[in-house]
C-alpha cells in the first residue's frame, strides 16, 4: 500500500501542525509505503518570494526529519524535484471542467483574503491530483480542509479513466484526520498561522516559555477554584503530559489556590520537555546538512523512478506514445 503526502513550506512548524500533520504522518510510515514530499510548486501559489521559499523548504525539511521522518523507511523529496508532475497535471487538466474548481472552498477562501486571484491559484486542485496519481498512491492522509481536493482529485481520476480505459490511473482513498482535535492557540482560537496565535515546536527557550506566559486567561482571584470547561492552558497540557500530570493539573484548577501563572511554568515545562528528543535530532541533522541534500536527493530518484513509470502509462494511453 503507497501512502503519499505533501506538506506546503510555509513558515515555522507550531504544535498544530505538529499534532495535526506530521506525528500522523510519522505514524503512518509502518502501515505502507511512505512517499512524504514538500510542497513547493504549491507554495507558490500564495507567495512569489525566492528566498523565503528556498529558507522554508530547507526548514521544513530538517524538521519533518527531526520529528521522526525515517528517510530508510519514507520517500523524502521535494515536488518539484519532479518537474513531471506538471505533465500530468496538464493531461488531468484536459478533462477538468472549469466547474470543478470553480466551487472549490479553497480558492474562494484564499482570494478573499487577498491572495491575488492567479491561473495557479485556481488550478490548485488538479497539480494535486497530479501529486497523487503520478505515483498511484492508495492512501491520502490529510487534515480536514483538503477534503474537497481529494474529492477532485478522485472524480479526476474516475473521468480520466473513463475517458482513456480503467486502469489508466489508480483511484485513491483519502485518510480524513477527522478525529484529531483542533490544537488550540495562545488566544483560544484555532492555533494557526493566520491568526498569529501560534506556539512553534522549535526556537529558543527563553522566548517560546514566554510566548506561553502571555495565554489568555480569565480573572479568576489564585485562592478560587478555576473554570476547566475551555482552559487554554489544560487543553495545550493535555497533548505534553502524562495524564497523571494532567490528572493532577485539573485538580488544582477545581481545588483554587494555584495561580494561572504556576500552571503556565508547568505548561512551559512539558511543552520544552515533549519536544527534547526532536531538538537534539534537530541539531544532529543541522550539524550535518550534507545529510539533508543527500536524503533529498535520494528521495528524488526514488520519486522520478516511479514517476516516469506511471507517466508512460499514462502517455500511451493518451496517445503521445
Ligand atoms: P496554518 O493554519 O497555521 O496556516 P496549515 O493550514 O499550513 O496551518 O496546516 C498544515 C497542516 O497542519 C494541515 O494538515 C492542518 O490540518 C494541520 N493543522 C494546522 N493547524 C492545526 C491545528 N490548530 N490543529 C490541528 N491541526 C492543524
Ligand atoms: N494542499 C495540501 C495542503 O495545503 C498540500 C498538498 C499538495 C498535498 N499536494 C498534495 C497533500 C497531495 C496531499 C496530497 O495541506
Amino acid at each position: 500500500m503507497r501512502i503519499l503526502t505533501g506538506l506546503q513550506p510555509s513558515g515555522k512548524l507550531h504544535v498544530g501542525n505538529y499534532f495535526g500533520a506530521m506525528e500522523p504522518a510519522v505514524r503512518l510510515q509502518d502501515e505502507g509505503e511512505a512517499f512524504y514530499f514538500i510542497a513547493d510548486y504549491h507554495a507558490m501559489t500564495s507567495s512569489q518570494d525566492p528566498v523565503a521559499l528556498r529558507e522554508n523548504v530547507r526548514e521544513l525539511a530538517v524538521d519533518f526529519l527531526a520529528c521522526g521522518l525515517d528517510p530508510a523507511r519514507a520517500v523524502f523529496f521535494r515536488q518539484s524535484a519532479v518537474p513531471a508532475v506538471n505533465e500530468l497535471a496538464w493531461l488531468l487538466s484536459t478533462v477538468c471542467p472549469m466547474s470543478l474548481l470553480a466551487k472549490c472552498h479553497s480558492y474562494k477562501d484564499k482570494t478573499a483574503q487577498g491572495i491575488a486571484a492567479n491561473h495557479a491559484l485556481f488550478a490548485y486542485p488538479v497539480l494535486m491530483a497530479a501529486d497523487i496519481l503520478l505515483y498511484d498512491s492508495n492512501k491520502v492522509p490529510v487534515g480536514k480542509d483538503q477534503k474537497q481536493h481529494l474529492e477532485v482529485t478522485r472524480d479526476l481520476a474516475m473521468k480520466f479513466n473513463d475517458v482513456y480505459g480503467a486502469g489508466t490511473v489508480v483511484i485513491p482513498d483519502p485518510i480524513i484526520r477527522e478525529d484529531t482535535a483542533v490544537v488550540v492557540g495562545l488566544d483560544g482560537r484555532k492555533m494557526s498561522k493566520s491568526y498569529g496565535n501560534t506556539l512553534p515546536i522549535f526556537g529558543e527557550e527563553k522566548p517560546l516559555k514566554k510566548l506561553i506566559m502571555k495565554i489568555t486567561t480569565d480573572s479568576t482571584p489564585v485562592e478560587a477554584a478555576k473554570p476547566t470547561d475551555g482552559s487554554t492552558i489544560l487543553a495545550l497540557y493535555k497533548l505534553f503530559a502524562s495524564p497523571s500530570d494532567f490528572a493532577a493539573m485539573v485538580k488544582a484548577h477545581e481545588q483554587g489556590g494555584v495561580g494561572y501563572g504556576d500552571f503556565k511554568k508547568q505548561l512551559a515545562d512539558a511543552y520544552w520537555d515533549f519536544f527534547a528528543p526532536m531538538r537534539v535530532r534537530r541539531a544532529e541533522i543541522l550539524a550535518d546538512p550534507a545529510f539533508i541534500d543527500r536524503v533529498l536527493a535520494e528521495g528524488a530518484m526514488r520519486a522520478r523512478e516511479e514517476a516516469s513509470k506511471v507517466l508512460e502509462r499514462v502517455r500511451r494511453a493518451v496517445g503521445l506514445l
